[in-house]
């Protein structure tokens, strides 16, 4: 989950700026609810103690886990350990292996970079909004120097691993998929931004962005996310934390943060999705290793685009598609944030190119054909390439205060 935190922000005790609380709305779709006015910033027993999340003894969370058993792992951030365990669905007590409901438990370790406050940001935010795109949190454990928390298990893993996975046993993510995926997300992120008081996420990464059976798309790991301005104010201002290549250079300059900032990083991650690349790659030649400094030139070009695209798509979408898609996100990388879109431009978009029927047989020769004698240069990604794609740390961005 988000990035690394200073030890000095680590110690700080001050309650939340957040006016979140549990009031749904009536209205919204089924399974949608927002958060309701400001409020007073909040303690953190008035946040536990109103999250409806089930509090959990670390007793029953290691039962869950089988002791927390290094087979059971299903990844590490900067947070900790996540851990695959089983819960009854009705108690939520701990279960057997196999029965019951299978959950993710992500367990603070307490030699990292996060700690206390990413911990209740999660259960601030995720405890009280519900939308079919956000991770459902279950419950959590405060127990002495324990800090965990339990999420529905999300089969799929994370868009990460699916992008940027290599080797002959994946099975590379295929465009409607990515296409799905990005609409999810994209919905998500709207979601937030147009909840009362405005929440903007700040951490907007292919890692965190969750996997359900169906490739729908959810958004975990709220420890860095903000209320957005209130009272006219244009932004609020933080101490700049996100993650290297995803956050946007007006915030990394002057740490005012904007629901702008989500937008800049949806772009950076459509154009990881168009082109199979990540936005920080260091095993690239030098001038590749930023991702959209490389691509933005190629992507308003029609046939030019065609040098960014993951070759492993060859053939499935179309040139009108893929001119669509870096459209987008060209507008959402915008050096001038007032220029990008909002989200719900950006949904609309993307259900145009979702419900749009697949009519690119004749162009899929042309996709397939001008690939061929473009792809002769170090630019080719294919999956034969095997090239080797290191993880790259959720890198922290110190305190400008
Ligand atoms: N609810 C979940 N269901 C299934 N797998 C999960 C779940 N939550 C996390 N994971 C797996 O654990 C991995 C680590 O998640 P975590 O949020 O701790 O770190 P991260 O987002 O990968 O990194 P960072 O700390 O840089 O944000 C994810 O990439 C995913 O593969
Ligand atoms: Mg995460």
């Amino acid at each position: 989950m988000g990035a690394c935190w200073s030890n000095k922000i680590k110690a700080d005790t001050t309650p939340l700026q957040t006016g979140v609380t549990s009031r749904s709305a009536g209205d919204e779709d089924p399974g949608i609810s927002r958060v309701s006015d400001p409020a007073t910033p909040r303690s953190e027993t008035e946040i536990l103690q109103s999250s409806n999340l089930k509090s959990f003894s670390f007793g029953e969370l290691r039962s869950a886990t089988r002791n927390f058993r290094p087979d059971s792992v299903l990844g590490g951030g900067g947070f900790g350990s996540v851990f695959k365990g089983w819960i009854d669905e009705h108690t939520f007590g701990p279960a057997k292996p196999g029965t019951g409901m299978i959950v993710a438990v992500k367990k603070l370790n307490q030699e990292g970079p996060q700690g206390h406050r990413e911990w209740l940001a999660e259960i601030n935010y995720l405890g009280h909004l519900h939308h079919p795109n956000l991770v459902r949190l279950i419950g959590f454990c405060l127990e002495d120097e324990q800090r965990l928390l339990v999420y529905e298990f999300m089969p799929r893993g994370s868009m990460e691993n699916h992008l940027f996975r290599r080797g002959t046993y994946f099975q590379p993510l295929s465009w409607s998929h990515r296409v799905r995926v990005a609409l999810g997300a994209a919905r998500g992120l709207a979601f937030l931004h147009n909840s009362e008081p405005k929440v903007i996420y700040r951490d907007f990464k292919t890692s965190n962005i969750l996997l359900d059976p169906n490739y729908n798309a959810k958004l975990s790991d709220f420890g860095l996310a903000r209320d957005g301005p209130t009272d006219q104010k244009s932004h609020v201002s933080t101490r700049v934390m996100g993650t290297y290549g995803y956050a946007a250079p007006e915030y990394l300059a002057t740490g005012r943060l904007t629901a702008k900032n989500d937008v800049y990083s949806f772009g950076v991650v459509l154009l990881e999705m168009l082109s199979g690349r990540r936005v920080i790659d260091k095993n690239k030649p030098q001038e590749q290793h930023n991702l959209v400094d490389w691509a933005k030139p190629y992507l308003t070009n029609k046939r030019r685009i065609l040098h960014v695209m993951d070759a492993r798509l060859q053939g499935q979408y179309s040139l009108d598609q893929a001119q669509m898609v870096a459209k987008l996100a060209l507008g959402c990388l915008d050096a001038e944030p007032r220029l990008r879109p909002n989200m719900d431009d950006v949904v609309k978009e993307l259900e145009q190119l979702s419900s749009r029927k697949h009519q690119h047989n004749r162009q899929h020769h042309q996709t397939s054909n001008c690939r061929e004698s473009l792809l002769s240069g170090p630019q080719n990604n294919t999956a034969a390439g095997s090239l080797a794609y290191p993880r790259p740390s959720a890198s922290p961005f110190f305190s400008k205060q």
